[in-house]
């Protein structure tokens, strides 16, 4: 495996795609040299802080740079947020996990739920690469959540957006159109699902009465995204998993749902007690 652990990069853009979500393009020659679709970082933002991993969205080997989107969530996502163009990042190692399987299955269903759309995009652009028909189903809570609907649409054949309350295309939720898909067309080979777990779950119980394998791709608490801590231990067909080693993709048919949103949930107050912290030493900029 070809890791690279970097310090102090530049992040050479940085712009909303929404009042809660960045989108960063940060100086990292070595990691877009080898990234491949499915893969993620783990970053550090300062000295004092957690170790995050965020999906690499998009790369280019060429200029050197990878693209990452985070949405603001927590203590470490809203330090990320507070940087500006020109600031550095203080480590991030990559490119970790293992890829998507892209090959020639079809026609393909991608699903991107909320900030899923980053991960989803270089997989729905690879499998479109590779020869499949890629329909895709993009979902968020309102229309102020919803970024790169260009993106996507040009790496699909087909593109339907939903949103919860309606505020934007189809109101409601993405397993809707799925199983109207399913119904439909019997030709579907595979189905990609990645965005919150509950929308995981659902998914991968939609695709079950019909046998479509059912790709998704596990947002576990991570550490050292290296397989030694065991923070992002799950349960997959009965058998003990890591997040970082064996994933982050797995048959969303075998995952025990109930352990990670159980899991996902471990440092709750410890989670909210620090942003709060956060936020009250960064009241002009939180
Ligand atoms: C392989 C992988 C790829 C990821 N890619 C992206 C990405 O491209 N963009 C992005 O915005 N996020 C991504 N995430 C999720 C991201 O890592 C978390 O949102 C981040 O670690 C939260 O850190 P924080 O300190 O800001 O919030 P914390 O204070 O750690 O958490 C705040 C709240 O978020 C919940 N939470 C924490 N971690 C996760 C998680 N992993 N998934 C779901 N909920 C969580 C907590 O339960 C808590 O309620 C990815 C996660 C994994 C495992
Ligand atoms: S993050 Fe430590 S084992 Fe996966």
């Amino acid at each position: 495996m070809h890791l690279y652990f970097v310090f102090s990069r530049k992040i050479l853009t940085k712009e909303k795609l929404s009042p809660v979500i960045d989108f960063m393009k940060i100086e990292a020659p070595a990691i877009a040299k080898k990234a491949k679709a499915g893969q993620f970082v783990v970053i550090r933002v300062d000295e004092k802080g957690e170790r995050i991993p965020l999906t690499l969205a998009d790369w280019d080997s060429r200029e050197g740079t990878i693209t990452l989107v985070a949405m603001q969530i927590g203590t470490s996502t809203y330090k990320l947020s507070n940087l500006k163009t020109g600031e550095h990042i203080l480590n991030l190692v990559g490119p970790l996990g293992l890829p998507s399987e892209i090959e020639n299955y079809g026609t393909i269903v991608c699903i991107a739920g909320g900030v899923g759309v980053a991960p989803v995009y270089p997989v729905a652009k690879a499998l479109k690469q590779a020869g499949n028909k890629i329909i895709t189903i993009m979902g968020a809570r309102n229309k102020d959540l919803l970024f790169w609907e260009d993106r996507l649409r040009s790496v699909s054949n087909e593109l339907i957006v939903t949103t919860d309350d309606g505020s934007y295309a189809r109101k409601g939720v993405v397993t809707e159109p799925l199983k109207e898909i399913l119904e439909r067309d019997k030709q579907i080979k595979r189905v990609i699902a990645i965005g919150p777990a509950i929308m995981m779950k659902f998914c991968s119980l939609t695709t079950k009465p019909f046998g479509v394998p059912t790709v998704v791709s596990l947002n576990s608490i991570m550490v050292d995204g290296t397989g030694m801590c065991g923070c992002c231990r799950v349960s997959i067909a009965d058998s003990t998993k890591f997040v970082c080693v064996d994933g982050p993709e797995f048959d969303g048919h075998n995952v025990d749902w109930d352990l990670l949103l159980k899991r996902q949930l471990s440092y709750c107050d410890e989670e909210k007690r620090s942003l709060d912290l956060w936020k009250s030493c960064h009241c002009h900029s939180a």
